[in-house]
């Protein structure tokens, strides 16, 4: 079994260079994943000079370790939206991602990128009468929205019985690292120069903006954001929660099924899918099983409740390949994209959900509009500065509760050790020394990899990932290697290792428990006062 993403088979590499200089351009956008690559490409064809700045390579972050799935629908459901929402914006999300499922598409073409892209059926179904009437609801509210969507009496698509499902037609699979770094090589120019290995550390707000790298600097007068989750310290961050899922992708001794299939339980769902490679080797993925990154002490559990979850419904050959992925969730169950503020210069796109590969096409096509002074019919719908105090103040508060508790408490399965001798080869453990936090891990051959547990975004402590080997913050989702370097998630800076000097927790323990309690006050104050301004309750 291959302890990797199954897309990188099938996927060219690239060799861009490193940011050794100083240099100037129109537009920085920091991450070379499907929202960074869509944005530089829309500026670059429309005359902007473009500088992409990724830290590890082009498409092998978060992009290359999702499910390959193209779907208006949403895993938040439609259905449950309209009741949040209205018809209005149920109908105006599912047109904003049908678009950019056909921008994918009519890019994939324009290039001949070689990248498995095919229209598919997409299905909604559940194992359970109880949860009939959900999958009505939601095939209701899909046909209301426009989508080719209705309830699929056959039930036959699947070998394993099925209560109910809706299926909607003409949706779409792709191989999401192959198809981003085609669309990279077909934008790398004199409009758009790509560098990788080019790890940001630091953003200097101005005009212009100043990028800085390890071993470089640009200035601009645009940012993007185009990461996942933003760099650095943000407001946004308290209307995220990170969520850790896992992926499997296993060989069957029986036929592979054709479509993406949700399979829906108790407002969760596992998503499938077949892949067949460049060598004509089919695949079945299956994707779930998530939990909020750092908060779960064994992440193996995760793998193995998955495997059962396909044995017991298909005929397994083998495990292949297995990864996992990051996702944030909203707190208003609509993602972030646009201007950091009004007026701003800095722009992001975030908060996509299990949905990136349809919103971070859709964030590009966005942000490019608003740098090119374009109308952008959905612009002011994901807009960052929206205000939905009463669609966000549960799960604001939710979030910024459990923030606040990482703070100031360690989590009952902390597992702490008192001796670096009580650490066996494959795993890792939090140690205090001296005062001061440390992640220690030893590796297979007996070493000890030790780096500061303090974590470099607001100074929560990390905790080790064990079927991943790294160490993940609870708090907004920045992951570690267990040589402490930056993996993802909102921190600049890598953990230090045990020869430089780790910072002591509490000091910033203190400064960052202060910032959050009175940003979570504010906050918590003008949703308040919102909610009751508009004379409605708080939901
Ligand atoms: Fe924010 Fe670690 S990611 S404190």
């Amino acid at each position: 079994m291959k302890t990797d993403s199954i897309w990188r088979q099938d996927a060219d590499q690239t060799f861009y260079p490193t940011l050794q200089t100083e240099m100037e351009t129109d537009v920085v956008i920091i991450g070379g994943g499907i929202t960074g690559m869509t944005a530089a490409h829309l500026l670059a064809t429309a005359g902007k000079r473009v500088v992409v700045l990724e830290a590890l390579k082009v498409a092998e972050s978060t992009t290359g370790y999702s499910t390959g799935n193209l779907y208006a629908p949403v895993g938040s459901y439609l259905n449950v939206l309209e009741k949040k929402y209205d018809p209005e914006t149920v109908k105006a999300l599912v047109a904003s991602r049908s678009a950019a499922i056909d921008q994918i598409e009519r890019l994939t073409q324009q290039f001949g990128i070689d990248c498995h892209f095919k229209r598919i059926p997409f299905y909604l179904l559940t194992e359970h009468e109880a949860e009939d009437a959900f999958i009505r609801a939601e095939t209701e509210t899909a046909q209301a929205a426009g989508l080719p969507a209705y309830l699929d009496e056959s039930k036959s698509a699947l070998p394993f019985p099925i209560s109910s499902a809706m299926r909607v037609e003409n949706q779409a699979q792709f191989n999401p690292m192959a198809y981003v770094k085609g669309l990279a090589a077909h934008t790398a120019g004199p409009n758009c120069q790509i560098f990788e290995n080019s790890q940001v550390t630091y953003v200097e707000e101005g005009s212009p903006n100043v990028v800085h790298t390890e071993h470089g600097k640009v200035r601009a007068k645009q940012v993007i954001h185009a990461t996942h989750t933003p760099k650095g310290i943000w407001f946004l961050h308290t209307l995220l929660g990170p969520y850790r899922e896992y992926a499997l992708a296993v060989s069957l001794n029986s036929p592979y099924p054709e479509g993406t299939f949700w399979d829906f339980h108790a407002m969760h769902h596992h998503s499938m899918r077949t892949y067949v490679n460049d060598a004509g080797e089919p695949f079945l993925l299956i994707l779930g099983e998530p939990h909020k990154v750092g908060h779960q002490e064994d992440n193996e559990a995760s793998f193995r409740k998955l495997e059962e979850f396909a044995r017991e419904r298909f005929d397994v050959k083998n495990v292949e390949y297995r990864w996992a992925a990051q996702h944030y969730k909203p707190a208003d169950s609509l993602p972030y994209i646009g201007r950091r503020d009004k007026n701003s210069e800095i722009y992001v796109g975030t908060g996509y959900e299990a949905d990136g590969l349809t919103f971070g096409t859709l964030a590009g096509m966005i942000i490019s509009d608003l740098i090119l002074g374009k109308e952008n019919q959905w612009a002011e719908m994901y807009s960052p500065t929206r205000h939905n105090p009463k669609k966000a103040a549960g799960k604001f508060i939710k979030e910024n509760v459990d923030v606040m508790a990482q703070y100031l408490k360690d989590l009952p399965y902390r597992s702490q050790v008192e001796e670096l001798a009580d650490i066996k080869p494959g795993d890792g453990k939090n140690i205090e020394m001296d005062g001061k936090n440390y992640g220690a891990y030893r590796d297979d051959t007996g070493k000890l990899h030790v780096v500061s547990a303090v974590c470099t975004h607001m100074a929560c402590l990390v905790h080790f990932n064990k079927a991943e080997k790294s160490w993940d913050c609870p708090c907004h989702g920045s992951r570690f290697g267990v040589d402490g370097k930056v993996l993802e998630g909102p921190a600049y800076l890598d953990l230090s290792r045990m020869e430089d000097k780790p910072a002591s927790t509490n000091r910033y323990k203190k400064i960052t428990s202060a910032f959050f309690f009175a940003a979570s006050a504010l906050v918590g104050a003008y949703f308040l006062r919102k909610a009751l301004w508009e004379k409605g309750p708080v939901q």
